[in-house]
């Protein structure tokens, strides 16, 4: 992997596609072995976490279902704190057991929004299965059951991420260049 460029920032390398690819399979595994005799739904936050979504669920062998629900709090590189829904939930989830497929949990704003929301449509269980958390960071007291990566502070590119709309094609994922700064 090369250093790049999207829009006005300079990027380096920081997760190999072969890293995200063993790190994948390794949360898919879980998932098979903790939701066995299950059909759990998943419901992918977009727009971030479709690429990972994708690569998820074609390592998943139990009867499963997806759905989309679409929410923004990001502007450019920074949280607004304050989550929009764009899509809304369109699938009954009442009964159902709910896997929350999310790009990354940064402040923990989005999915602390998620998790209220969803409570109130009585599925029969909720987890989170994220691709990379910022522990960091988090504002809220969440209870994330699988994670691929944890990773320190610094804007990151790729894989489904996105800056300012760029990006998201990226196999790899970047760190913003001077991340030493923030
Ligand atoms: P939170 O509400 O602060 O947890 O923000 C979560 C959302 O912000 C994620 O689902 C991402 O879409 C976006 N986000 C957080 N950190 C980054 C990043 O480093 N790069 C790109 N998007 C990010
Ligand atoms: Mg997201």
């Amino acid at each position: 992997m090369d250093s790049i460029s999207v829009k006005d920032r300079r990027f380096v390398p920081f997760i190999s596609p072969e890293e995200l690819d063993r790190e994948v399979k390794r949360v898919a595994a879980e998932i098979n072995r903790d939701y066995e005799g299950k059909e759990p739904l998943f419901l992918c936050v977009l727009n971030g976490s479709f690429i990972f979504a994708a690569d998820l669920m074609r390592e998943v062998n139990l009867p499963c279902e997806l759905s989309f629900v679409k929410m923004t709090s990001y502007q450019g590189m920074g949280t607004t704190g304050n989550v929009r829904e764009l899509i809304g939930l369109n699938v009954d989830i009442t009964g159902r057991h709910v896997i929350i497929v999310e790009d990354i949990v940064d402040t923990g704003i989005t999915m602390a929004h998620m998790l209220e929301t969803l409570k109130g449509h009585n599925p029969a269980s909720i987890d989170i299965c994220t691709l990379l958390t910022k522990p960091d960071k988090l504002q809220v007291q969440l209870d994330i059951r699988y994670c691929c990566l944890s990773i320190p502070n610094g804007f990151i590119v790729g894989y489904g991420l996105d800056y300012d709309g760029y990006g998201r094609n990226l196999k790899g994922i970047y760190v913003v260049e001077d991340r030493m700064k923030k």
